[in-house]
């Protein structure tokens, strides 16, 4: 019998999880298997219930449970109390769940070790101040960034994400129009502005030279961020589809302790779509 882990969300057919985990097995030679789970809002708890009772092991949570998975931890990382969310539940032996975040660490490993964007002294714009923005918050500045300026539409909301991780490093939040005349080496993308082909209205300037834009969003086709990277002469621009492997191969090392090959299974997904 394989090991069975899962991912809940709604919605959730379309996840590509379970072919990511499916191929970290493969190529660790994990007995394991993996599936999507659609959950109904309200049934969140319920659902963990009934997964760790027909022997499940694991789980990663998306959309919209996060913060309600984080909540049903006992047992909660540094970086899931820094977060308010966890995207990873394992049951421990004595029957324990433990909730851990890897979205943080997923995007610093895909900007450093897949791109090659050395983060420590460099200036860094988050756009968006949701739950994807504090997911990574934390993880970004314990890279020893310059700064990270949260830029978002409701300022107050940014300004409170800003004022969370004061003690974490040199953070600070303000609304778009406030960036112009500001420079960065790097825009991430939090906003899900994107998902709907929309960008937040920000200065095309800000852009120092050799600056990258990444998205946290993915989509089969360039996303409305990379667009606006890509005409406006950004250095480089990514998708967050090495992200969403690297966090995937993080809760994969959490529950399994072996660290698969992340190279092979995002060139993979990548030439599925069409670009
Ligand atoms: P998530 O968990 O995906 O982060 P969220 O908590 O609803 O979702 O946050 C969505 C983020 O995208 C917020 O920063 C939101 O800005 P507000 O806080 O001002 O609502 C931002 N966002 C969504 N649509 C946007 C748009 N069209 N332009 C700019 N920002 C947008």
């Amino acid at each position: 019998m394989p090991d069975r882990y899962g991912v809940m969300g709604q919605p959730i057919a379309h996840s590509k999880s379970p072919r990511i985990h499916t191929a970290f097995a493969r190529q660790t030679g994990q007995d394991i298997e993996y599936r999507a789970i659609e959950v109904q809002p309200g049934s969140f708890a319920r659902a963990v219930a009934a997964f760790r009772a027909q022997g499940g092991r694991g789980l990663n949570v998306t959309l919209p449970f996060k913060e309600e998975a984080f909540t049903l931890a006992l047992d909660r990382s540094e970086r899931a109390e820094r977060a308010r969310a966890a995207n990873t539940l394992g049951f421990s032996a004595d029957g324990r769940i433990w909730g851990d975040n890897t979205d943080g660490i997923g995007l610093v490993r895909d900007l450093t070790l897949n791109l090659g964007l050395p983060l420590a002294g460099r200036r860094v714009l988050l756009l968006g101040a949701g739950g994807a923005a504090r997911g990574v918050v934390g993880p970004l500045l314990a890279e020893g960034l310059a700064g990270l300026v949260i830029a978002n539409r409701t300022v107050a909301r940014g300004e409170a994400l800003a004022r969370d991780f004061q003690d974490a490093g040199p953070v600070s939040a303000c609304g778009f129009e406030a960036l112009a005349g500001r420079r960065f080496d790097l825009l991430i993308n939090a906003t899900s502005a994107s998902l709907q082909g929309e960008v937040p209205p920000i200065p095309e300037d800000v852009l120092a030279p050799g600056a990258w834009c990444y998205d946290m969003m993915y989509a089969d086709a360039p996303t409305a961020f990379v667009r606006w990277g890509l005409t406006n002469r950004a250095a480089g621009t990514s998708d967050g589809l090495g992200m969403l492997v690297e966090q995937a191969a993080e809760s994969f090392f959490l529950w399994r302790g072996i660290r698969p090959d992340t190279a092979p299974v995002i060139a993979g997904l990548r030439k599925k779509a069409r670009y």
